[in-house]
């Protein structure tokens, strides 16, 4: 059996779409804290169990039978958490009921000196993965096109993307990225480790995705460049969790260092197409 982790968040839910079209619903199960978020699911015949990061018996019931698993990242950082410990977890239950392959979501900054906080967490997931003694894939994704949209998204409707200096990234859509995984998952081929970086074809940095998104909505987008004090003071003042707050500013240096501006052909590759790009995103989203 296939487990999918975090089926209620964005890219979980579409892998479960996209494993529909490659097994049958009884070959998935789904590990979720809330079931009731995932009924539609129940319904089309995919096991649904409850399952926290942070309670190992909740785990070891919803992943019984396991032969694959997706272990989505969890984003407990940004709310003060511990996704570290919550990853350890996950990975000693996995070996406790003899889990084949883990795929883990990672990210192209995965890297023990990343200057974006999560980059640094991925690292320590892989190495906890590599020690684990079960086979694992790091599916090495972009930075999602949805993050690019979160961040600027007050910026686009006020005319103006205020932040420190940036750098390019190769933004890369969860539609296309849950498409790829889901292919690894049920593929007979597997990647030992890391996978190439599963990324968009083009980088944009702040100033591109002003003009681009001010081409959409028929107006003039300013970027201006403001200090990271500045920065962190306006995200306070709207009340951003400390946590956020963190991985906002490491996104601003680690793109300024060109830890997101990585384009690789592994993705259009997995896909059989291009992957889609920002302007399309954007103008479906905006
Ligand atoms: N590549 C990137 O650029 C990028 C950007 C942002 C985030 N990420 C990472 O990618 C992950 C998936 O992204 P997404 O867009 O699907 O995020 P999302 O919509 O926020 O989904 C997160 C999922 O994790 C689940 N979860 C949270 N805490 C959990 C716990 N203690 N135990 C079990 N499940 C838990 C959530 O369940 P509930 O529905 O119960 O809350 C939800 O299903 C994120 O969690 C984050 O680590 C990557």
């Amino acid at each position: 059996m296939l487990i999918v982790t975090g089926a209620s968040g964005k890219l979980g839910r579409k892998v479960v779409e996209n494993l529909l079209l490659h097994v049958s619903a009884g070959d998935i199960g789904v590990s979720v804290r809330d079931p009731n978020k995932v009924s539609d699911m129940e319904a089309r015949g995919v096991r649904v169990r409850q399952g926290d990061f942070s309670d190992a018996a909740s785990l070891r019931h919803a992943w019984a039978g396991a032969k694959r698993l997706l272990l989505i990242s969890s984003n407990a950082a940004a709310t003060g958490g511990n996704p570290l410990q919550q990853h350890a977890t996950a990975i000693s239950v996995a070996r406790q009921i003899g889990v084949e392959r883990i795929f883990y979501t990672s990210q192209i900054s995965s890297s023990a000196t990343s200057l974006f906080p999560p980059g640094r967490d991925h690292a320590a997931t892989e190495a906890m993965l590599a020690e684990s003694g079960i086979a694992w894939t790091a599916l090495r994704h972009g930075f999602y096109a949805a993050s690019a949209l979160m961040m600027n998204r007050h910026g686009f409707d006020a005319g103006r993307l205020d932040g420190p200096e940036d750098g390019k990234v190769a933004w890369v859509t969860h539609d296309d990225l849950a498409a790829a995984d889901a292919k690894l998952l049920v593929g007979s081929k597997v990647i030992d480790g890391p996978t190439a970086p599963l990324t968009g074809s083009e980088c944009l940095g702040l100033a591109d995705l002003a003009h681009v998104a001010g081409e959409i909505l028929g107006k003039t987008i300013s970027r201006t460049v403001i200090s990271e004090e500045s920065a962190k003071a306006n995200a306070q003042a709207a009340g951003i969790p400390e946590g956020s707050v963190a991985v906002m500013l490491g996104y601003y240096r680690a793109a300024r260092a060109g830890e997101f501006a990585v384009t690789d052909p592994a993705l259009s590759r997995i896909l059989g197409r291009a992957p889609q790009c920002m302007r399309t995103f954007l103008r479906s989203n905006l």
